[in-house]
């Protein structure tokens, strides 16, 4: 007889497994099937059959023959077993570039029961939610678009989106939004408490880690509910010129940025791999360089294209990769700005970090092993969100 915990279930996701397995006589603790429901687990009565013999496509076995000398450079393959929940319902705030995007997104793939829409200008949200149900007739998704001005909307979402705000202009930094986007997340946030007690909040606005700050004293939420998304938009961006410079596919990349969303971002190349293999032992140092480069300024060189407006395509999947993870259709830690208690020797500072979530929001954080070089350039950028947010109460006061 084995006593199944929730340590137990927990060290099982962050594996990456969708299963938890037991035996007859097994005890499960209550704590346990909490775990078990809130990652989206399931749970199976073993002793499981012996799986059948793999049946290897000829794409696969022609690519296994060719790379036979070093097997790790093999794609992993994708998880499978998952049971994601849809999200009962899912609202979003601004309905701008940004807004539109993930709406759409997030109703293509029907993640959501309901999807509804908030906006200040008159007939913009309503608009894209009208825009968006006439497109369930090519994808066939059953979820119920709605879109309005009035912040009642909010109403018992389960997630809320926060795309409020402006975008910067060419030659602005994102810190230079901090004292406009900041009275807008503030009310943003307060008219979420009001409505959405429970709702956990992905802010998106920028500058990003001010921001979340901002709608966690607003809100009076805990961290578990106010979450920053940036850092699954710069690991995406840091993936794709990783694997360009390789000549890769962008899934023969690991990498991951942490950090603040801007110039003192933090990617994360001592443990990035390109088929398996360090990064360093496939890229040149210069090659490594500018995709650092790159990755940085990713976002300032959508701006400079575009003239007016920022990004919105790339985080629109950004965002989803993390209401993914929040319904339990994404297993394992994704980075992503949260408040640190105490991990990486900071405390009361929003910052990217790898974070592991579940229905409700933030499990944990992860305390992922940096060179010492990195864990420096983290704890400055612990230390300039702070310092930002300072300068920016010293003007208004
Ligand atoms: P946008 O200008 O296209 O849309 C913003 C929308 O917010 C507008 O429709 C505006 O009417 C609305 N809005 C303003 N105040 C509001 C309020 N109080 N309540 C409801 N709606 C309100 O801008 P876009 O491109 O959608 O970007 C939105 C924000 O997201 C910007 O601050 C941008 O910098 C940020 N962003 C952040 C990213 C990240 O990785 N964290 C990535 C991309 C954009
Ligand atoms: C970006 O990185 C605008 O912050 C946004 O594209």
């Amino acid at each position: 007889m084995t006593v199944i915990g929730e340590s137990q279930v927990r060290e099982e996701v962050k594996k990456g497994r969708r299963q938890i397995v037991y035996l007859q006589g097994d005890i499960i603790t209550p704590q346990a099937r909490e775990a078990i429901a809130t990652f989206g687990l399931e749970l199976v009565q073993g002793p499981l059959p012996a799986p059948e013999p793999r049946v290897v496509d000829p794409a696969t076995a022609v690519r296994r023959v060719l790379y036979r000398s070093a097997p790790r450079w093999m794609a992993p393959d994708p998880p499978v077993g998952l049971r994601p929940r849809r999200l009962s319902r899912l609202a979003v705030v601004g309905a701008g570039n940004v807004g539109t995007t993930v709406a759409h997104l997030a109703a293509a793939s029907d993640m959501a029961a309901e999807i509804t829409l908030v906006d200040v200008v008159a007939g913009l949200a309503a608009s894209v939610a009208l825009d968006v149900e006439h497109s369930s007739g090519v994808t066939g998704a059953s979820v119920k678009v709605s879109g309005g001005s009035e912040s009642g909307l909010l109403a018992d979402a389960e997630v809320v989106v926060i795309t409020a705000g402006r975008p910067r202009s060419p030659g602005m930094d994102r810190a230079g939004l901090i004292a406009i986007n900041g009275r807008v997340v503030r009310s943003v946030a307060e008219e979420v408490a009001a409505h959405a007690p429970e709702a956990v909040m992905v802010v998106v606005t920028n500058p990003l880690d001010e921001m979340t700050v901002e709608a966690l004293s607003a809100s009076g939420f805990g961290r578990k509910q106010v979450l920053g998304m940036a850092g699954t938009l710069d690991s995406s961006r840091l993936r794709y010129l990783l694997a360009r410079e390789a000549g890769v596919s962008p899934r023969d990349v690991q990498a991951v940025c942490l950090g603040r969303h801007g110039p003192q971002m933090v990617p994360v190349l001592s443990r990035a791999t390109i088929k398996g293999r360090p990064v360093g032992r496939v890229l040149s140092s210069e090659q490594i360089q500018r995709c650092v480069e790159g990755t940085i300024g990713g976002g300032g060189a959508v701006v400079s294209l575009r003239r007016t407006g920022s990004a919105f395509l790339a985080p629109g999947h950004a965002i989803c990769e993390v209401l993914d993870a929040l319904r339990g259709q994404r297993a394992g830690m994704i980075p992503v700005s949260v408040m640190l208690e105490g991990e990486y020797g900071m405390e009361g500072v929003v910052l990217g970090v790898p974070a592991l979530f579940g229905k409700g929001g933030l499990i944990e954080v992860g305390e992922m092993g940096l060179s010492e070089e990195e864990h420096r350039a983290l704890r400055e950028a612990g230390e300039g969100v702070r310092a930002s947010l300072e300068a920016a109460r010293a003007l208004s006061v």
